[in-house]
Order: structure tokens, then C-alpha cells, then sequence
């Protein structure tokens, strides 16, 4: 079994940190969600991967590299254009060849991995399986029709009028099934080919395709609330490392990653947090469920239940909480006089002032 990784795309759509780059390198936990992705794969015991690129490509090589960090063999496959998720398959197919596959979007999470659905759908072989988890608002999804027995009946992408609350989750198990689909269907409204469309392809011809509800499942959709929360539950499972530099005066509670570079001074850091490479965190609290990138300055600040990228500095600015600071930005104090707020605020920014 194989698996086929998507993190291509144009890189350019607005959600609220991904701007500047590929979405499938959005950390969580001081970590790329794509790399979670190829851990989760590595776990179900694939090893030969191909992985997507478009315009990012560079930087998506650059993050991933040849595999062998993961115990995986990657080979890339580029895509001019971002014709879309059966185009994708299209494009693979000398690559994927007879072989059975997991489709892997780069951009989605599944907490837990993939390890116990790759088993089943290899014991159970249906033509493929799709995987499903309810949503609040699913009309920024594929969504699934079931009938009472639970099977598929019908599949939309992105509908206005949502016949269900089940939406596709970016994890799809296929057998070679899905090469004839993909070649049958035709662009969607959005000019895309559908691998949804190729899936009710399939549920049309008679095809076995099966689903399988899950939770613990996120994507960046631009909701920072949902970002936090998945940067939580990663860093639940911590394990503490201290390989930073840590002064006499600093205390380091529970389960605290400090990566080695990074400098605590007069601090103290309670778990779950991590302090990524090259930091400095000096005369400040770091609190619970809170992930520090690389190379950020953290002084004479309090910061609690957040996510502050790489190359960010925030100081002498109190306590900060429930906030995504990207890159390279700076929180300061504004000068006594006048007394005003002074913001340069990126187009679609939120910023949350008291008055
Ligand atoms: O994330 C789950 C959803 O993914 C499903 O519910 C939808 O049914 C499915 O169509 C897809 O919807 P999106 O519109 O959210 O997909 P997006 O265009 O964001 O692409 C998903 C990933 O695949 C992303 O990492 C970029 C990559 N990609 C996308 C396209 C269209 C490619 O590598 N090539 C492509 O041509």
C-alpha cells in the first residue's frame, strides 16, 4: 500500500496565518501539520510516499525533504496547477500504479492517526472508504449523505443546502478503483476535478464505498478559537524535555519541551508548553498550553494559552491570552503620551484591545 499526500495548492488563499506560506506548514505545536500527517503514515506501516507540489514546492521540499526522518521514501510529484483532488490522482497514476492507497490531504489533522482504518480497509478491502465526521457549519465541505444503515447514498462538494452534517474528512483509502472514477468525472463549478464527484462516480456504478465516522479531526479554516484548541490537545501529549538553558532564578513545571538554544531567565513556564529553538524567555510566565516558535523574545510578558510563531517578540505588554501572533511580529507598549493604542494591523487581522 502506498500512500499519496497532497500539499500543493496556490498558497495564496486567505485564512488568518497562512498568507506568507504553504497552509500545509501550519504549526501545531511548533510543528508543521503536514508532518503529522507523514507520522501518522509512517505509523500505519506505508513507506513509499508521493507527495504533491505546486507552488510552494520549494518550500514544502525543504520542510520534508527525502523522507528518511519520517522511515519514509518520498518521491514528489509535481502539479502545475491546482486542478484539483482527482486531478491530483490523475496525475499519480504511473506513480501509484496497481497498488492500493491512502490519499492524504497535507492540510488536515486526525487526532490518533491513521493506524487502525489503513487495518481495517486492508482486511476488509472495500473499492474505497471514505472518512466522515460531523461539523457545525459543513457547506465548506464535502458532505455525505447516509441512509439508516449508515452506507453512503450520495455525496455533494461544498453544497448551500447541506443534506447532512457529515463532511469528508481529507484521509481517503482507495484500491485502483478510483483510476477509472477520476478519469470519468469532468470539472466542477470552481473548474476543479471533484475527488467527491469521482466518489459518487463510484457509488453510481455499484462500487463498495464505505465510511467510517471520526472525531478528533481539524483543518485550518481560518477559526483561531479551533487552532488553540488543536494546538491543546497536541501538547496534552507532551513529554517533558529540557534541553535549553534554564538560570537558577527559573522554574519549570510539568510537562515542558525547552528546545536546546532556547534561554529561561528569571521565568517560570508551566506545562503543557513548549519553547522552540533559539528563544529567549526572560523575566515572564509562559502558562498552560502554550507554544513558543523559534527564535521569539518573550520579556517582562505573561502568556498563557497561546500560539506565538517564530521570530515574534512580545514585551514588557502584561498578560496575553487566547492569541495567535505570527511571524516576526512585535507586541510592545505603546509610549505614555499620548494615550492611544498604535497598531499596524495585515489585512484580516483581529486584535482584541482593552479599552
Ligand atoms: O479538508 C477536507 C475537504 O478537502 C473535503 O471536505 C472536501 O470534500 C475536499 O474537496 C477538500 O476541500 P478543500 O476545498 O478544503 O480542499 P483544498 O482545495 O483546500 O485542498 C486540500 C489539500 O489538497 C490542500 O493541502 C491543498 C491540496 N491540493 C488541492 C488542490 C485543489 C493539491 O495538492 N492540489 C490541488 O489541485
Amino acid at each position: 500500500m502506498k500512500a499519496l499526500v497532497l500539499a500543493g495548492g496556490s498558497g495564496t488563499r486567505l485564512r488568518p496565518i497562512t498568507h506568507t506560506s504553504a497552509k500545509q506548514l501550519v504549526p501545531v505545536a511548533n510543528k508543521p501539520v503536514l508532518f503529522y500527517g507523514l507520522e501518522s503514515i509512517a505509523a500505519a506501516g506505508i513507506t513509499e510516499v508521493g507527495v504533491i507540489v505546486g507552488e510552494t514546492s520549494d518550500e514544502i521540499r525543504q520542510a520534508v525533504g527525502g523522507g528518511t526522518r519520517f522511515g519514509l521514501k518520498i518521491t514528489y510529484i509535481r502539479q502545475d496547477l491546482p486542478l484539483g483532488l482527482a486531478h491530483a490522482v490523475l496525475i499519480a497514476q504511473d506513480w501509484l500504479g496497481d497498488d492500493d492507497f491512502v490519499m492524504y490531504l497535507g492540510d488536515n489533522f486526525i487526532v490518533g492517526g491513521i493506524t487502525g482504518l489503513v487495518e481495517t480497509f486492508r482486511e476488509s478491502r472495500p473499492d474505497a472508504q471514505i472518512l466522515l465526521t460531523r461539523v457545525r457549519d459543513p457547506r465548506a465541505f464535502g458532505v455525505a449523505e447516509l441512509d439508516a444503515g449508515g452506507r453512503v447514498i450520495g455525496l455533494e462538494e461544498k453544497p448551500e443546502r447541506p443534506r447532512s452534517d457529515h463532511a469528508l474528512v481529507g484521509v481517503y483509502l482507495f484500491t485502483p478503483a478510483i483510476h477509472e472514477a477520476v478519469r470519468a468525472v469532468r470539472p466542477s463549478r470552481r473548474g476543479e476535478l471533484e475527488i467527491t464527484h469521482a466518489l459518487q462516480h463510484l457509488i453510481d456504478t455499484g462500487a463498495d464505498v464505505r465510511s467510517t465516522v471520526i472525531g478528533g479531526y481539524w483543518k485550518d479554516t481560518g477559526n483561531v478559537g479551533d487552532m488553540l484548541e488543536v494546538n491543546r490537545t497536541v501538547l496534552e501529549g507532551l513529554e517533558r524535555r529540557v534541553d535549553g538553558e534554564i538560570d537558577a532564578e527559573s522554574e519549570i513545571i510539568g510537562r515542558v519541551v525547552v528546545e536546546a538554544g532556547a534561554r529561561v531567565g528569571r521565568s517560570r513556564v508551566v506545562g503543557p508548553a513548549v519553547i522552540g529553538a533559539g528563544s529567549e524567555v526572560l523575566h515572564s510566565y509562559i502558562g498552560p498550553f502554550t507554544s513558543v516558535g523559534e527564535y521569539c523574545h518573550i520579556l517582562d510578558s505573561e502568556v498563557e494559552f497561546s500560539i506565538v510563531l517564530r521570530n515574534a517578540s512580545i514585551r514588557g505588554v502584561g498578560r496575553v491570552e487566547s492569541s495567535l501572533i505570527g511571524r516576526y511580529a512585535e507586541v510592545t507598549p505603546a509610549p505614555l503620551v499620548p494615550n492611544a493604542h498604535r497598531l499596524v494591523l495585515g489585512d484580516h487581522r483581529k486584535v482584541q484591545i482593552h479599552p
